[in-house]
């Protein structure tokens, strides 16, 4: 199985993406949102980094993720703020409401995870379904991945109670057709010098050409579609931008 997001990944993510940290995605979701009046959906929500900053701006955010240990961390972060937004794990590939959205939002690259184009053009579709007529959806893709350096990376974060935790990441395949690469993760926890615990996650990653992500939205029915570089609304992306972000809507 991959992108599990489990333990020890979780604890990782709260301690390097915690509530409070922006890639600039941040501020532009809440942008883009303001004035936004219908409730909106955030799938993959995480730890709630993302959506935490749009609840506390006002907004009528809910959320789900595969992960019940992401979940974990979101829900008390909401709580610690008496925040109360409805959470439930559910996946990507599978999730079902009976509302339909004014807007889904997916920042930093989550649906970079599914790593099959059919199944992204499927899920494309059910997030349109989910949207009410004119509703819209926003996400980012990072364009660099499939290129990037793939050089062994060690990277650690001490813990609230003291302790250490490491991840070491490995590229082991980078398939040019298939779009993907996949890493090797490996998590683990030392306390007071000895291994508590070790995960190993398998991750693998999409990429997605802009020309290639357009079609597919405009295959799947979404109209209007803005598609802008580094979160400057209406930009075309231009080689050297991280980050590409698409907007459109369900026709009215
Ligand atoms: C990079 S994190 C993003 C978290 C949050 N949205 C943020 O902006 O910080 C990716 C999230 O996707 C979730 N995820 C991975 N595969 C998934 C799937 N198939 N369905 C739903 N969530 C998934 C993971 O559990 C993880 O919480």
């Amino acid at each position: 199985m991959n992108n599990i997001y489990g333990k020890l990944a979780s604890h990782v993510y709260n301690l390097d993406k915690y509530i409070g940290k922006s890639f600039g995605d941040v501020e532009y979701y809440r942008e883009r949102l303001k004035g936004c009046l219908g409730s909106i959906l955030e799938p993959a929500v995480g730890n709630g980094r993302a959506l935490v900053p749009l609840l506390e701006a006002g907004l009528d955010v809910k959320g789900f993720d595969a992960s019940q240990d992401m979940l974990g961390y979101c829900l008390a972060h909401c709580a610690e703020r008496s925040l109360t937004p409805a959470l439930s794990q559910q996946t990507f590939e599978a999730f079902a409401y009976e509302e339909r959205f004014e807007a889904i939002v997916i920042p930093t690259g989550s649906l970079q995870l599914i790593a099959k184009h059919a199944m992204a053009a499927e899920i494309l579709s059910r997030f349109l379904d989910h949207l009410r007529p004119g509703g819209r959806l926003i996400f980012d893709l990072y364009p660099h991945d499939l290129f990037a350096d793939s050089l062994p990376n060690i990277r650690s974060w001490q813990t609230e109670t003291g302790d250490l935790l490491t991840l070491t990441s490995q590229r082991v395949k980078a398939d040019l057709i298939a779009q993907t690469t996949v890493s090797h993760l490996r998590y683990e926890l030392w306390s007071e010098g000895r291994l508590v615990s070790s995960e190993l996650e398998f991750f693998t990653m999409r990429w997605w050409g802009v020309e290639e992500m357009t079609l597919t939205l405009r295959a799947a029915g979404y109209v209007d579609i803005v598609v802008s570089g580094n979160y400057d609304f209406g930009r075309a992306p231009r080689h050297g931008d991280e980050v590409v972000t698409f907007e459109c809507h369900r026709p009215q």
